[in-house]
């Protein structure tokens, strides 16, 4: 595993929409390995293909000890809504607060190619969606009421 370089904020790759991942190959599989290690290094919660540089449609989230890979995730149902706090590796020392579904529910791949489905509520809810953001080329940043400082650590 390698750790990569995060695109931050203003890049216009992460503006672009993602395209589907054709074949799960060892690239693929290295490149997950490497968001992972690169999500970890920086103490995120969550981490999106494109903010690596590339445009593919994966991502992979860890909340409250549980780590979801998705690769080519479909949301297939929402319930709710919720407002919280949120950062991004991409948009470093910012938060803003965002609304988001209390529920999620996902289907997609994992790296073994098999169809899995995966759903949240919470906080998990705020990471899968922030995640899809990015494979649409959103930021929490259009979708934010109120954009300020960072005081804590914690970024997604
Ligand atoms: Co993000």
């Amino acid at each position: 595993m390698a750790l990569r370089n995060i695109v931050i904020e203003g890049d216009e790759i992460l503006t672009k929409r993602s395209k589907e991942v054709t074949e799960i190959n060892d690239r693929i599989l290295m490149i997950l390995d490497d968001m992972l290690e690169t999500m970890r290094e920086n103490n995120g919660l969550g981490i999106a293909a494109p903010q690596v540089g590339i445009l593919r449609r994966m991502f992979i989230v860890e909340v409250e000890d549980q780590l979801i890979e998705m690769i080519n995730p479909e949301i297939i149902e929402v319930n709710g809504v919720q407002q919280g706090e949120e950062g991004c590796l991409s948009v470093p020392g910012l938060v803003g607060t965002v609304e988001r579904p209390e529920y999620v529910k996902m289907s997609g791949l994992n790296r073994k190619g098999e169809k899995v489905e995966i759903e949240g509520s919470g906080l998990l809810a705020v990471a899968l969606s922030h995640e899809f953001d990015h494979l649409e080329g959103v930021l929490f940043t259009e979708k934010a009421t109120e954009i300020r400082d960072a005081i804590e650590e914690s970024e997604e």
